[in-house]
C-alpha cells in the first residue's frame, strides 16, 4: 500500500503530490486495486467531509484501488501519530509517501519527488506478487544529479497536471499558452496562481470554471525557473505545431477532405 496525507483546501503541495500519484496509478494499470492500494488521508477532518474528498479526488483519478479517507478528528489524530505525521499545522503535514506491505511487515518512506521510475521500483520491491525487480534498489530523492532545466522542472512539477498538445489533464493543455496570455500574466500566474484567484482575475475565474475541483498550486518558483518553464512550453508548442503542420500538409495531398481533430 501507498499512503500519503492531503487536505483539499491546500494551495501548495497536495494537488501536486496527488497528481504525481495519479501518474503512478496510471502506470500501475489494473494492478491498482488488485495488488497495490493507495490511501490518501485527510489531515483536515474538520472540513474534509467525504463529499469534499470525492470532488477533489475526481480531478485526478477515477478507478478502483485508491481511497481518500477522513474520519472523526479524535480517531484521525491517532492515525496521524501512528503513521508519523506529528505536525499540528495543516500546511506542515508530512509530504513523504509511506510504502508498506502489511503482510510481510515491511515499511519504508519515500519522497513524492523521487523520479517516477524510482517510486515504481520501490512499490514493486514491496509487492511480492510483482515480477522480480532489478537487484539495485534506489531510495530517497535526488539520487541523480539532474540539472534543473525547464524540461526537468516541467516533468517534475507541471507534467503531473498539464500536457502540451495532448489535451487537458488535471489542468488545461498548455499548447500555445504564450499566444493566449500576455507574458506578464503568464509569468505571474505560474509564480503565484492563488493571488489571481484571490483577486478574482477574470481569466483565472474562467479557468477555475473549466477545472472546478482543483486549483493550480503555488509552487514557490523563482523568476529564473518560471522563465525557463515558459521557454520550454513555447519550444514544445513550436515542435508540436510543426509536426501537426507537416502532417496536415501530407494528409492534404493524400485526402483533401479529411478533417483532423487534434484533441484526440
Ligand atoms: C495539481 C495540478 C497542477 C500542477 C502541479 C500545475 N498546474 Fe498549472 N494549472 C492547474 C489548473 C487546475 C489550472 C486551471 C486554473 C486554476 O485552477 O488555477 C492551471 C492553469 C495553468 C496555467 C494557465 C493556462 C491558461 O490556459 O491560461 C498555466 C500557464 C499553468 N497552469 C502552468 C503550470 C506550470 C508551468 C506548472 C509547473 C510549474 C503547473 N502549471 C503546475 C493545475 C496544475
Amino acid at each position: 500500500m501507498v499512503i500519503n496525507f492531503v487536505y483539499t483546501a491546500c494551495s501548495s503541495l497536495c494537488p501536486l503530490t496527488t497528481a504525481r500519484l495519479a501518474r503512478i496509478a496510471d502506470r500501475l494499470g489494473d494492478r491498482l486495486g488488485r495488488d497495490v492500494f493507495f490511501y490518501s488521508i485527510s489531515v483536515d477532518p474538520e472540513r474534509d467531509f467525504p463529499e469534499a474528498l470525492k470532488s477533489f479526488s475526481s480531478a485526478f483519478h477515477d478507478g478502483p484501488g485508491w481511497k481518500f479517507l477522513t474520519g472523526k478528528p479524535e480517531d484521525m489524530a491517532k492515525i496521524y501519530y501512528a503513521l508519523g505525521n506529528r505536525s499540528r499545522e495543516l500546511s506542515g503535514h508530512m509530504n513523504d509517501l509511506i510504502l508498506g506491505n502489511a503482510g510481510s511487515g515491511e515499511w519504508s518512506r519515500n519522497s513524492i519527488f523521487s523520479e517516477e521510475d524510482t517510486l515504481l521500483l520501490e512499490i514493486n520491491a514491496l509487492d511480492h506478487s510483482a515480477d522480480p525487480t532489478p537487484a539495485q534498489s534506489v531510495s530517497g530523492s535526488d539520487f541523480l544529479p539532474i540539472p534543473e532545466t525547464g524540461e526537468h522542472l516541467f516533468g517534475k512539477l507541471c507534467a503531473p497536471c498539464h500536457t502540451i498538445g495532448v489535451g487537458p489533464r488535471v489542468g488545461p493543455d498548455l499548447l500555445d499558452v504564450s499566444g493566449r496570455r500576455s507574458a506578464e500574466w503568464l509569468a505571474a500566474f505560474i509564480k503565484k496562481p492563488s493571488d489571481f484567484h484571490m483577486r478574482h482575475d477574470p481569466m483565472a475565474e474562467e479557468l477555475a470554471q473549466d477545472f472546478p475541483n482543483v486549483r493550480m498550486p503555488d509552487l514557490r518558483l523563482g523568476d529564473a525557473d518560471v522563465a525557463d518553464l515558459i521557454i520550454y512550453v513555447d519550444s514544445v508548442s513550436r515542435r508540436v505545431n510543426g509536426i501537426v503542420a507537416s502532417a496536415d500538409a501530407g494528409a492534404g495531398e493524400a485526402a483533401h477532405h479529411e478533417t483532423h481533430n487534434h484533441q484526440n
